[in-house]
């Protein structure tokens, strides 16, 4: 993944840079970088770890110039160390930054190894500014040495490069991974996503897959992937500066987890028609056409998708398959049965997800994007988009994300469900209804910090965590049980609740905590049979319910309630304790809650 951002025509660039970075972390803060454009030549600073080492670096050492290149990284190839930061300087005349991964760099290495190139980190992109050197030594012009460069590249890249004899102009180039390109007053700038933009400009062009462009401070000319100029929209994007303030808040992530009754009510309205009923995107011939529906996406995106699944099933009676984006692309699916794809994503840029949409739709499938990101690739390739409205989320373990998924989600299967006549209008209103109260009792679980503290410091010894669900509940598992494992770094799995006797309950031991999820459903006296089974092995059960369940599991050790709720529902409420269990545990052991070990918000490599 990693972020990149270039700013050509703009006084001591190097702080504007520095603060786009902060904006892009999200994507990988294994190490940093920024290098300029300075009257001596190229003038650049990395260091190792998150963007705050990188600031005291620049401290010490301000760069001066008006254009220069910024980098933070998450490792691919070569291990985290200052040489394999970003920028790479060839031969202190072509300076580069780049997401993504250039398949073919050993052989390329070896070409320009062979050629006299000397090589100085251990990574795949260092090529790409020995590529750009080697023909601008030839005498090419920037526009023959973009497309040179292109054509000897394959894999995935969003890149930017400077030569040191073209102080005001950079060269800039996507496939798959993305980028944007803001057009300013008399500068121009250019970020891995809109917001990295954010308080630079508003005006932005996006590249097509394999197309470069060549970027002064007044103009972008951009050519496709055989070299001849063509025209791109320039798109107005909303994004605001505020979205990186933390509001008082110890992290993104507890403020986001105190957003979720706004990321409800704002996605409920993008799903309410000017009839104030139930609407989707969809038309309802479009509904009324569906006749299988895969589910594609990723990490907590992948849990909401499996939620969906027991809703859409039972209410719309329309086979779902969920797909792990990842596998689902390199699978040859037999897509017979179905007629559309839902791609759910919060960023709307992770590769895997993106990938796996388009093999559907070369598949036939209509895809629809359910994104949180309005400009980003997967909302700008899908045929429609269905939006949830959470604003932007930054604290890279999902949490309003994934409520507002779930809030599109029941509205998009309550029509699709009425559309096609499973249900009538009054059920939908009914669902509605329900829906629309949810803001204010999650706004009330949201009290729960104080009962949920204690239980917190007492797992934060645990070496290892169940969390048990049944039926809509087991995704919801799956997802406490994640968020439990990249806080706080104890081992969790998430377990369908009947499943445990045909395995998981060996794990069972004296103390074990097992997180148990439970609603006043169909199920909830076998998914409490299964509780009893753990308990009898010596298993602390820490019941999470709704109040009106609480005495079916009389023996639990601790017991977290939330309010009575449709069982529908019950899935958005249990998973603001899980939460915010995750949440407190990974404070209580002083891990690093909105940026944990080895990851990144959006993964946009393979
Ligand atoms: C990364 C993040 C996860 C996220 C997943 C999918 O792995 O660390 O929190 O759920 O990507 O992201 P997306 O933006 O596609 O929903």
């Amino acid at each position: 993944m990693c972020g990149i951002v270039g700013v050509v025509g703009l006084q001591d660039c190097a702080e504007t840079l520095l603060d786009s970075l902060k904006r892009l972390e999200y994507r990988g803060y294994d190490s940093s970088g920024i290098v300029t454009r300075a009257a001596e030549g190229f003038v650049m600073n990395r260091a190792v770890g998150k963007l705050g080492a990188l600031s005291a670096t620049m401290r010490d050492r301000p760069l001066s110039g008006r254009s220069g290149l910024g980098h933070t990284r998450w490792a691919t190839h070569g291990g985290v160390s200052e040489r394999n930061a970003h920028p790479h300087i060839a031969n202190n005349k072509v300076a580069i930054v780049h997401n993504g991964i250039i398949e073919n760099h050993a052989a390329l290495r070896d070409e320009l190894r062979a050629a006299g190139h000397e090589f100085a980190s251990e990574t795949d992109s260092e090529v790409l500014a020995h590529l750009f050197l080697a023909a601008f030594d030839q005498g090419m012009s920037a526009q023959e040495a973009g497309a040179a460069v292109l054509s000897q590249i394959e894999g995935t890249f969003a890149l930017a490069a400077m030569h040191v004899d073209h102080p005001d102009m950079m060269i800039v180039a996507r496939n798959a991974s993305p980028l944007a390109i803001g057009l300013g007053d008399g500068a121009s700038f250019v970020g891995s996503d809109a917001i990295a933009l954010a308080p630079l400009t508003r005006n932005v062009i996006y590249l097509k897959d394999n197309d470069f462009a060549i970027v002064t401070p007044d103009s972008a000319q951009i050519f496709d992937a055989a070299g001849v100029s063509v025209h791109r929209e320039v798109v107005i994007v909303a994004a605001s500066q505020g979205m990186v303030d933390k509001g008082g808040f110890r992290h993104f992530m507890e403020k986001e987890i105190h957003e979720q009754p706004d990321a409800i009510a704002h996605t409920l309205a993008a799903m309410t028609g000017t009839d104030g009923t139930l609407s989707t995107p969809l038309s309802r011939d479009d509904l009324q056409a569906i006749d299988g529906i895969v589910m594609l996406a990723a990490g907590t995106s992948h849990y909401a998708a499996m939620v969906a699944r027991y809703w859409i099933e039972a209410l719309a009676r329309v086979p779902v398959s969920c797909e792990i984006a990842s596998e689902y692309r390199y699978r040859k699916p037999v897509t017979g049965a179905f007629t559309t794809a839902i791609a759910i994503s919060q960023s709307g840029e992770s590769l895997d997800t993106l990938m796996a949409m388009r093999h559907a739709g070369e598949a036939g499938l209509r895809t629809v994007g359910l994104v949180n990101v309005p400009e980003s690739t997967i909302a700008r390739e899908a045929s429609l988009v269905m939006p949830t409205r959470a604003g932007p989320e930054i604290g890279v373990a999902s949490t309003k994300a994934f409520i507002a998924q779930l809030t599109a989600l029941i509205c998009f299967a309550a029509a699709l469900a009425e559309a096609r006549g499973s249900i009538d209008a009054q059920r939908r209103d009914e669902i509605h209804e329900h829906i629309r109260g949810l803001p204010s009792i999650i706004g009330r679980t949201l009290g729960l910090f104080d009962d949920i503290r204690p239980l917190a410091h007492s797992l934060t010894t645990a070496r290892s965590a169940l969390y048990l669900g049944r039926d809509v509940l087991f995704p919801v598992a799956m997802e406490g049980a994640l968020k439990l494992k990249e806080l706080s770094y104890i081992h969790a799995e998430g377990f369908a609740s009947g499943e445990m006797k045909h395995g998981p309950i060996a794990l069972i031991e004296e103390g074990l905590p097992v997180i148990a999820l439970l609603a006043a459903d169909e199920v909830m006296g076998k998914a409490a049979s299964n509780l009893q089974e753990a308990s009898a092995r010596g298993a602390r059960i820490i019941l999470v319910t709704e109040e009106r369940a609480a005495h079916v599991v009389d023996f639990a050790d601790q017991v977290i309630t939330v309010p009575n709720v449709d069982p529908l529902l019950a899935p958005l409420l249990l998973t603001v304790p899980v939460q915010i269990l995750a949440y407190l545990t990974a404070f209580e052991k002083g891990t690093d809650v909105d940026q944990p070990r080895n990851l990144a918000k959006s993964v946009t490599v393979e």
